[in-house]
């Protein structure tokens, strides 16, 4: 199976850290060896759960800024309507800005309204969502986010028929040409991530894998240990 051509890179979403604690954990894991912040935005409307909102993310942003600046601050919005969310978590420092089409009217729009702010974009699908949403905006994408569970909540089991679905997207990215993000989110861990590097993933968010552990430095070495092997 093709692999990316890309670095992995490793995500860890603070949903599920020590949310009293959103600054020094988010530091403890980049310097556990994390990439980006994995930033879970829910509205307890698009999906079942009520999480972050621009103020917060402007902390936390401005708290990286301090201590680790090259750091991407990753924010998935799980939250309908989602075009003023956008803009707002634009304004807050979010480097990639990521959404599902079907929170969207007008999925091109919303698309244009993160590149133009700036930010890395993205399309996020939800486990039965169709790619097909892809294919007249791939363009205008960065980052294609398959999620390996029902979005809403940190700490659930991965499904098991989605590295197919890693395995199309994948091909579709292959086929642009460009350099695309391929991201997979929701029960990544130590014992499936070789698998979903193999279907053609490079960029993981893991929550409970590294928050879970009591050593986040080893919990991410595991994690890239096991896609360099799966990658070689
Ligand atoms: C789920 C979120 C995920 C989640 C990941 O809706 O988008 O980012 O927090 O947590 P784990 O890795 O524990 O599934
Ligand atoms: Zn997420």
């Amino acid at each position: 199976m093709p692999r990316s051509p890309l670095p992995p890179v490793i995500a860890p979403s603070i949903l599920a850290g020590d949310l009293a604690q959103l600054g020094p954990e988010s530091e403890a894991s980049i310097a556990a060896g994390a990439d980006w912040i994995h930033f879970d935005v829910m509205d307890n409307h698009f999906v079942p759960n009520l999480t972050f909102g621009p103020p917060v993310a402007r902390s936390l942003k401005t708290h990286l800024e301090a201590s680790h600046p090259d750091t991407p601050l990753d924010a998935h919005l799980m939250v309908r309507p989602v075009d003023p969310l956008i803009e707002a978590f634009a304004a807050a420092g979010a480097d990639s800005i990521t959404f599902h089409p079907e929170a969207s009217d007008h999925v091109d729009r919303s698309l244009r309204i993160a590149r133009d702010a700036g930010c890395r974009t993205g399309l996020v699908f939800n486990p039965a969502t169709p790619l097909e949403w892809l294919k007249y905006v791939l363009d205008l994408v960065d980052i294609v986010l398959i999620m390996s569970v029902n979005p809403g909540f940190a700490g659930q089991r991965f499904i098991e028929s989605m590295p197919a679905k890693i395995a199309e997207a994948r091909a579709i990215i292959d086929a642009s040409g460009r350099p695309i993000r391929l991201q997979v989110d929701g029960g990544i861990k130590a014992d499936n991530i070789a698998t979903v590097a193999e279907a053609g993933a490079d960029t993981f968010v893991a929550g409970s894998a590294i928050f879970g552990q009591p050593d986040y430095t080893a919990a991410i070495s595991d994690l890239r240990q096991r896609i360099a092997t799966a990658n070689a």
